[in-house]
């Protein structure tokens, strides 16, 4: 009874223009891995399990998180709670480096061996190559035959400029992409500019990725309550505090507008996200059981109009500076 309360069946949403179904928020599972320091198995069940049992059926993985740890503990964990594969969505992530048809084959081999599935529902290159200059013609082409020989299902692209998905679209013969993921949160929305709009139009869905700025809107962090990280937020710029003190008025708001629904200041910065475009599923990473039941809370209810206007005036206010470090390092 108490699981109906938390996520009810219509809080799911389509798989881009297939019929697959999934829910309103997914789960990120890089927190799996030394870059957020949940290595211990068991804790990663936890998480897993009670995110399957509150009715979340999206999980996000990637070869990267842990060196394929996040993808071996996520595809345990789905199976030891008994959850029918039919019934979970599960993206994962080919490192830019692995983007030459070789190492394409092999690595996603890898992921679905360590995943212990048949196949994979999405695969994506998780940025676009860098210093390897793979073509994108070449690359598309051999994970669309990853596509054909039933190794994976769907495509889609993660931290693609606009020109690079085109591109890559029209590489494609007997498929199209049906995610672009994207950093997207309340205090950086630079996937409004193009992707969201590009996604809305053809139908695809948006993963937002660090959908609560990596526990920045949360509202258990302030400028005085700024804790020295060992994490992969250690030189976050968000959390410089030159940053961070730029937020204050924005996390002020999102409380305040917490205790008026009743919700956790994490749920309102989610169900903003929800609001601000019909194609945005967040993505949130937990550490904790009690993360996920939150991340849950933050749908089957709606701000309203003038809640959610205010917190976009003042989060356009907000401008991080990501070249922070940098400018105000002391050169000896
Ligand atoms: N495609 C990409 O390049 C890319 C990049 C980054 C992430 N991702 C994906 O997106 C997922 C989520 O992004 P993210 O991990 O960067 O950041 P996030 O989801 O914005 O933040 C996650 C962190 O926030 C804190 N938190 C979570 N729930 C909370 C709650 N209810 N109350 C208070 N604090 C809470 C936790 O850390 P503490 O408890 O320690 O504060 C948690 O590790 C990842 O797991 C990954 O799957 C993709």
């Amino acid at each position: 009874m108490l699981i109906q309360s938390y996520v009810m069946k219509s809080e799911y949403n389509r798989l881009g223009t297939t019929d697959l179904k999934i829910s309103k928020v997914g789960l990120g599972t890089w927190q799996f891995s030394q870059d957020w320091g949940v290595t211990e198995y068991q804790r990663a069940k936890g998480v897993i399990n009670r995110a399957v049992e509150l009715g979340i059926n999206f999980f996000d993985t990637a070869m990267y998180y842990g060196g394929g740890l996040s993808e071996y503990y996520l595809g345990r964990a789905l199976r030891e709670t008994g959850v029918s594969r039919d019934n979970v969505v599960i993206t994962t992530k080919v490192l830019a480096d692995f983007l030459n048809p070789s190492d394409i084959y092999k690595s996603v081999r890898r992921a679905i061996e360590l995943l212990g599935l048949k196949y994979v529902d999405v695969v994506m290159p998780h940025w676009p190559p860098c210093w390897h200059n793979f073509p994108t013609y070449k690359y598309a082409r051999a994970l669309e035959k990853l596509v054909t020989m039933g190794l994976v299902n769907y495509l889609g692209l993660s931290n693609f400029p606009l020109e690079l998905i085109e591109s890559f679209r029209e590489s494609l013969s007997s498929t199209d992409i049906q995610v672009l993921q994207v950093r997207y949160n309340l205090l950086e929305r630079e996937a409004e500019e193009q992707i969201i709009p590009y996604a809305e139009k053809n139908h695809f869905t948006v993963q937002a990725w660090s959908p609560i700025a990596k526990g920045a809107l949360t509202g258990k962090y302030s400028i005085e309550n700024l804790p020295k990280f060992d994490d992969v937020r250690e030189a976050d710029p968000i959390f410089h505090p030159d940053n961070f003190s730029k937020i204050a008025p924005l996390i002020g708001k999102i409380n305040e507008i917490g205790k008026k629904y009743n919700k956790k200041p994490v749920q309102v910065a989610l169900n903003w996200l929800m609001r601000a475009s019909p194609t945005v599923v967040p993505i949130p990473g937990a550490k904790t059981n009690e993360q996920v039941e939150d991340f849950v809370g933050a749908v089957g209810w709606t701000l309203q109009y003038e809640d959610w206007v205010s917190l976009n005036e003042l989060s356009k206010k907000v401008d991080i500076s990501y070249s922070i470090h940098y400018v105000t390092r002391k050169i000896p």
